[in-house]
């Protein structure tokens, strides 16, 4: 089914060009977000301070799109803990797409204090900064996580339960606080619930890499592969490229639309045995076998057992309709994932 909504949204904007301003630029989400933006043609204003996000994400955003789009993006190595940074992003800016953060449940439980102080008080920081810029919309990043501990599946955005990590309560937070921020000061936002978000430029490395990245970075390298749990552990994972229509989607959305939070999902459910299978079964067609069978180890805290998601909320109110479900986001970004890891695995060979 082809996103009507979306088309329609693109062309307008590449009809009548807009400012837009995208934290946590140099991150996964945040310069796939670049990458569309610029090819229709808009002016993006980016800030980061690289504490996830890579220059090479900016370089290679800068590859994909002509010489004269890359002059419509501006980039500001600044921090969201700063107000005054915040405050300088925002000046004369249409549409903010707040993505930065500290993502990851384990980074949380490890230190919870730096993720409350960039998830939090920046966020809150990005919030007062928006609003004294009279911005037309603010769209955020919140999370799946909210949903804690409900037990029911598919998650309605109306039924949450109690946050499991201090991840999780940071992101129910910047819920609470956008929702006051329309009660007190009239500044109605959007919350995207993202579930998964999967694709290129996601980062592979570290001990707090998303599954998708670290499983294939691991076959790559020919490493053993570790399953948290029994394997039967689900979620609805989602391509990026569906996340990005939904970021623009709730930037241009009506008022009615606005001060409410969506599910940005596919609506499916997944098992880490099925993804393991998945993955392997994509990387041998592009050229890599792995041969290993997955080591099972325990579950990890903080970590919900199911999840998937009620996607009609943001059908009906943005006209989302994701376009890829996870076997073909996998064999979309497979390709990718094969050439980075590849080229760096050469490159570490000749350090
Ligand atoms: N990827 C997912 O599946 C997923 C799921 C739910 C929610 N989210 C949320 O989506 C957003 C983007 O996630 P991502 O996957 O692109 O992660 P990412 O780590 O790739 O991107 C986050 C970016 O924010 C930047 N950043 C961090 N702290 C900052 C600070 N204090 N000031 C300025 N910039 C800062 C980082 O350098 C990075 O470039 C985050 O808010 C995350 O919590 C992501």
């Amino acid at each position: 089914m082809t996103a009507i909504a979306y088309e329609k949204v693109k062309a307008s904007l590449v009809a009548s060009p807009k400012t837009w301003l995208i934290t946590g630029v140099a991150g996964f989400i945040g310069s796939n977000l670049l990458e569309e933006l610029l090819l229709l043609n808009q002016k993006v204003v980016g800030l980061d301070n690289f504490a996830t996000g890579f220059q090479h994400n900016l370089d290679e955003v800068q590859g994909l799109v002509s010489a004269e789009q890359w002059q419509g993006f501006t980039f500001i190595e600044g921090d969201i803990r700063e107000l005054a940074d915040c405050e300088q992003a925002c000046a004369g800016v249409d549409y903010v797409l707040h993505q930065a953060a500290l993502g990851s449940v384990p980074r949380s439980i490890a230190n919870p204090i730096a993720t409350n102080e960039t998830n939090i008080s920046g966020f809150l920081n990005m919030l007062v900064a928006a609003r004294d810029a009279n911005v037309l919309s603010f769209t955020y990043a919140a999370s799946s996580s909210t949903y804690g501990d409900h037990p029911a599946l598919p998650k309605v955005e109306d039924a949450i339960g109690k946050p499991l990590s201090p991840y999780a309560v940071t992101k129910y937070v910047n819920e609470l606080y956008a929702d006051v921020f329309a009660s007190t000061y009239g500044f109605k936002t959007i919350g995207l619930r993202y579930f998964n978000i999967f694709g290129k430029r996601q980062a592979p490395d570290g001990a707090y890499a998303a599954v998708i990245p670290k499983w294939t970075a691991a076959m790559i390298a020919g490493d053993k592969v570790f399953i948290n749990g029994d394997g039967d552990t689900s979620r609805d994972f989602n391509f990026i490229e569906n996340a990005v229509q939904a970021n623009i989607l709730a930037a241009m959305a009506s008022e009615e639309a606005k001060n409410q939070v969506y599910n940005v999902a596919v609506g499916g459910r997944t098992t880490l045995n099925t993804l393991f299978t998945a993955l392997k079964d994509n990387l041998a067609m592009n050229g890599v076998s792995y041969r290993q069978a997955p080591v099972y180890r325990d579950f990890r805290a903080g970590d919900v057992r199911h999840s998937q998601a009620d996607i009609s909320k943001i059908k009906n109110a943005l006209g989302y309709e994701p376009q890829f479900e996870i076997v073909a986001g996998i064999k979309k970004a497979m390709p990718w994932y094969v050439s980075f890891l590849q080229n760096r695995l050469a490159l570490d060979k000749l350090c």
